[in-house]
C-alpha cells in the first residue's frame, strides 16, 4: 500500500509531458487512482513549469508521431538524469534515440493491440512483483537498440525490446501503454514507479473530491450567475445537478433538448431523475422536426453529429436569452475531451456535441479531467439513486447515431428506439447485463429479405454489441451466452419492419464501441 503523506502538496509530484497520445489523460487517472496527483503538460508548458521546481518524477507519454517528425511534440530533456523519468511508446522511442539506442522503421515491427509481454529483468525495481501477462501495444517504429548502459526488461513475441531501463540512473521505459487496463498490471508498474522509484507520497483522497469540485465551480461563477445545465439525467449531468443544486438552488436551470434521440421511456425517467438531484427549475425542449429536417439525408456519423451539435447550440442559446442566463454548465468528461482532440495533443476521434459550442454564454466544463468510474463513485458519494449510479452510458446523439448507413428518419427512430427496448428486457430476464458495461443495438442501413408467416418481408438488419470497459477508451467485447443470443434474436425479429440480427464482438481498439 501507499504511504500517506500529512503535508499538504500543492505542486503535483509527478508531470506527465503529453506527447499526443489518447491514453495521456489516463495516466494521470490511474495515478490519481493510486493515490498520487499529477499534472499534464504540453512540452512547452513543461518546460516553463519544470523550471521552477522539480518534480519527484517525469512520464514522457506515447504519442501518435514519430520521433524526427516536423512539428512531433518533443520532450523537454530537462531533469534527465536527475529525477526518475519513465517512457512510454513515443516517450521511450526519444529515450532510445537521444542516448546513443537506435529505432527500426520495420514495419513488420508493428504493433497494434494486446500482445504477451514477458518480464526477463527480475531485478527490475520497475518491474517488481509484475508477472508476464497482457499489454497493450500501439507502436509503428520500435527500439532496435539499446542505449550504452541499458538492459533490457521485458520482451514480447514481435518486440524484442519492450521495455528498458538504464543500469545507473533513474531512467526507465516501456513500449506498450501501462495505463490503459488491457495491461492487466501496468497499475503495479506505475505504482513502482511513484511511490519506490521516485518516492511519492499520496497526496489525493477521492473523498476531497464533492467538496473540492463545489469550491472550483463555486469560485468561477459570479454571485449573480444564472446558470442553464445540460441535463441529459445520464450520471454525467446529474452528478453536476447534484453537486450543485444545493449550492444555486432556482439559479440553476436544468435544460433536456429532446431531438429524438432518447430511448424509449427516457424522457420521463430524466424529469424523476432531476427531481432525485435536488433541481429545482427544470425544462425540456422539444427539437424533433427541427433536427430530422436539418439532418436531412445525411448518413455519415460526424455530419450528424455536427447537425445535432448546432441545433443543440442555437437552443441553448434561444433558451440562455429567455432565461436571462449567463452561464451554460455540462458534465463533459475527459474521454469526451480527448476524443474531440481538445484536451492535450490527442487527434480528433469524433466530434463531441458539447465541446466546442459556438455560444454567448459563457462555458463550464467542471468535470473535465474526471473519467467515467470516477464519476460513478462520485454519484454514489452524493447518494444518488443506484440507478443513476450504475446507468450504462448513452451517447448524447444517442438514437441518431445508431440507424446507419441510411438517413434518419421518424419511422427507423421508433424502429430502433423499440429492438434496444426489447434487448433490454431480454437482456434483463435472463440476467446478462450485470458484467455489461454498455450494449449497442443500431438498425443497419441496408434491407434484407425475411420470411415471416410464409411472406416474403424486406426489412432491417439490427446489429447488437455488448462490451466490458472501465473508462471506455478500451473495451473488450462480451460474447452474449448462446440462449441470451436466441432470445434476441426471436424477440427482435417479432418487431415489424426487422429481419435479421446481428452480433458483433469486435473490440475497442480496432472498433469503436458504437457502431457507425
Ligand atoms: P466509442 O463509440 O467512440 O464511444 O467507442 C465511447 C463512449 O462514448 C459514447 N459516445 C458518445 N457520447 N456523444 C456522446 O456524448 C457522441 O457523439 C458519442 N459517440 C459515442 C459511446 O456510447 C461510448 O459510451
Amino acid at each position: 500500500m501507499p504511504r500517506r503523506s500529512s503535508a499538504t502538496v500543492d505542486l503535483p509530484q509527478l508531470i506527465i509531458i503529453d506527447l499526443g497520445s489518447q491514453y495521456s489523460h489516463v495516466i494521470v487517472r490511474t495515478l490519481r487512482e493510486l493515490g498520487y496527483r499529477s499534472a499534464l503538460l504540453s512540452p512547452a508548458k513543461a518546460e516553463k513549469l519544470l523550471s521552477q521546481y522539480k518534480p519527484k518524477g517525469i512520464i514522457w507519454s506515447g504519442g501518435a508521431a514519430c520521433v524526427g517528425d516536423a512539428g512531433a511534440p518533443v520532450p523537454p530533456k530537462i531533469y534527465l538524469n536527475d529525477v526518475p523519468v519513465l517512457g512510454v511508446c513515443l516517450g521511450m522511442q526519444y529515450l532510445a534515440t537521444w542516448l546513443g539506442g537506435a529505432l527500426s522503421k520495420d514495419i513488420s515491427r508493428k504493433e497494434y493491440g494486446p500482445r504477451e509481454a514477458r518480464v526477463i529483468a527480475k531485478h527490475s525495481r520497475l518491474f517488481a512483483g509484475v508477472p508476464d501477462g497482457p499489454v497493450l501495444c500501439s507502436h509503428g517504429d520500435s527500439v532496435a537498440k539499446v542505449p550504452p548502459g541499458f538492459t533490457v526488461t521485458a520482451v514480447s513475441d514481435d518486440c524484442p525490446i519492450l521495455a528498458m531501463e538504464s543500469e545507473t540512473l533513474p531512467i526507465f521505459a516501456v513500449q506498450f501503454h501501462p495505463e490503459v487496463t488491457i495491461t492487466t498490471h501496468g497499475k503495479r508498474l506505475l505504482q513502482n514507479f511513484a511511490a519506490d522509484i521516485c518516492g511519492c507520497t499520496v497526496d489525493w483522497r477521492p473523498e476531497d473530491l464533492i467538496a473540492a469540485l463545489r469550491k472550483e465551480i463555486v469560485a468561477d461563477l459570479p454571485k449573480n450567475a444564472r446558470v442553464v445545465h445540460g441535463f441529459s439525467g445520464g450520471v454525467d449531468s446529474t452528478v453536476i445537478a447534484a453537486l450543485l443544486s444545493p449550492v444555486l438552488g432556482e439559479r440553476l436551470v436544468a435544460l433536456t433538448i429532446d431531438g429524438g434521440q432518447f430511448r424509449t421511456g427516457e424522457l420521463e425517467r430524466i424529469a424523476h431523475t432531476a427531481t432525485a438531484a435536488g433541481v429545482q427549475s427544470y425544462h425540456r425542449l422539444d427539437v424533433r422536426d427541427e433536427l430530422l429536417n436539418a439532418l436531412g439525408p445525411t448518413t455519415d456519423a460526424e455530419a450528424k453529429r455536427r447537425v445535432f451539435k448546432a441545433i443543440y447550440g442555437q437552443t441553448i442559446e434561444r433558451f440562455g436569452e429567455q432565461h436571462r442566463a449567463t452561464h451554460f454548465l455540462q458534465g463533459t468528461l475527459a474521454t469526451d475531451l480527448i476524443e474531440a482532440g481538445q484536451l492535450g495533443g490527442a487527434s480528433l476521434i469524433k466530434s463531441h456535441h458539447n465541446v466546442g459550442l459556438p455560444l454567448t454564454l459563457q462555458q463550464l466544463h467542471p468535470l473535465r479531467h474526471l473519467f467515467k468510474h470516477e464519476i460513478r463513485d462520485l454519484a454514489r458519494n452524493l447518494k444518488l439513486p443506484p440507478a443513476v449510479c450504475e446507468r450504462m452510458p448513452f451517447p448524447g446523439p444517442g438514437m441518431l447515431v445508431r440507424v446507419f448507413g441510411i438517413p434518419v428518419t421518424a419511422e427507423r427512430l421508433s424502429l430502433v428506439r423499440k429492438a434496444d427496448a426489447v434487448a433490454e428486457a431480454v437482456l434483463r430476464e435472463m440476467g446478462v447485463l450485470d458484467g455489461i458495461s454498455q450494449f449497442v443495438v443500431a438498425l443497419c442501413g441496408a434491407t434484407t429479405v425475411g420470411v415471416k408467416g410464409d411472406e416474403r418481408e424486406y426489412g432491417y438488419p439490427v446489429v447488437v454489441r455488448a462490451v466490458r470497459t472501465v473508462d471506455f477508451m478500451t473495451a473488450e467485447s462480451v460474447e452474449l451466452p448462446s440462449p441470451a443470443r436466441k432470445a434476441l434474436t426471436e424477440a427482435l425479429t417479432q418487431i415489424p419492419g426487422i429481419t435479421r440480427v446481428f452480433f458483433d464482438e469486435t473490440p475497442k481498439p480496432p472498433a469503436t464501441i458504437e457502431m457507425e
